[in-house]
């Protein structure tokens, strides 16, 4: 990881669960952080708890399902920091939101952050990085397992599954994308399974009983064990791109 020390990274996200793991451990690494999420708050007081790391974390409020929002921490970005050589495009949620019973509000706003707020990011960063001539920045997307198979007693994430599918799509576009541009930005997708973190409990709207029971029997992973899978993809070589890592509970089925 030396060779990211003092460079910026955005984390979406990075209010809770697995973004909030991920700005910490790019902190204690030595980058600069910016952390985006709507509440700021929970951002805030980790970057005050790092205070004497390696790296820095700034909080920038930023809704990522709002194209404008995007665009103003982007220029905040340039100003304060000179631009993004890290995108970790985590932010991402599901709602109990079947095909059947769902509601277009409900698909419409998992479409706008699981798929165009990623796209919009990634588009920004690597904008960022070409007119600032950096050739190895590295943009990350939170996929899924989900993204890989569709669960058949799971109704209630089909949508969300088919935002992670389209994950997996863009995964292989940005890389063709980059390829072509003859540049050496590298693309990962980070396709977890069940990891433990607010994602359930947001998922049924703080329902703990139906949050508890998506667990199963199972040990689900921590937001750390993904985090360990970023950093692996962030410290290969340069000439070495790590594709997609799908990581999984070992005692869960599915
Ligand atoms: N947990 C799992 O089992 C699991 C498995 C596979 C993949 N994933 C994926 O991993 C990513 C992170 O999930 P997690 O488990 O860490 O979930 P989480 O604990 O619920 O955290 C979600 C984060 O996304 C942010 N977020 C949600 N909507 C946002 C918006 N409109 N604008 C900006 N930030 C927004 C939240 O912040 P605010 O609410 O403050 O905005 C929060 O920081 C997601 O893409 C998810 O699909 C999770």
């Amino acid at each position: 990881m030396e060779k990211w020390i003092g460079r910026v990274a955005l984390v979406t996200g990075a209010s809770a669960g697995f973004g909030e793991s991920i700005a910490k451990r790019l902190v204690e690494h030595g980058m600069k952080v910016v952390g985006c999420a709507r509440n700021i708050e929970k951002i805030q007081t980790l970057s005050e708890s790092l205070k004497g790391a390696k790296g820095t974390l700034t909080a920038i409020q930023c809704d990522i399902s709002k194209e404008d929002q995007i665009s103003a921490m982007f220029e905040k970005i340039k100003k304060d920091f000179g631009g993004v050589d890290v995108c970790i495009n985590n932010a991402g949620l599901s709602y109990n939101a079947p095909l059947l019973s769902g509601t277009t509000e409900q698909w419409r706003h998992m479409l706008d952050v699981n798929v165009l707020g990623l796209c919009i990011c990634s588009r920004e960063a690597v904008k960022s990085m070409k007119e600032r001539g950096v050739d190895d920045g590295h943009i990350i997307l939170m996929s899924s397992m989900s993204g890989h198979r569709v669960v058949p007693n799971a109704s209630h994430i089909h949508f969300y599954a088919a935002t992670k599918y389209a994950v997996k799509a863009l995964t292989e576009g940005l890389r063709n994308e980059v390829c072509e541009m003859k540049s050496h930005i590298r693309v990962t997708a980070i396709s977890p399974g069940m990891a433990r973190t607010e994602f359930t409990h947001r998922l049924f709207a703080d329902d703990i009983r139906k949050a508890e029971l998506e667990y199963g029997d199972c040990k689900a992973m921590t937001a750390d064990d993904v985090t360990d899978s970023v950093i692996y993809a962030l410290s290969a070589p340069t000439h070495v791109q790590v594709h997609d890592i799908l990581i999984r509970p070992t005692e869960c089925p599915y």
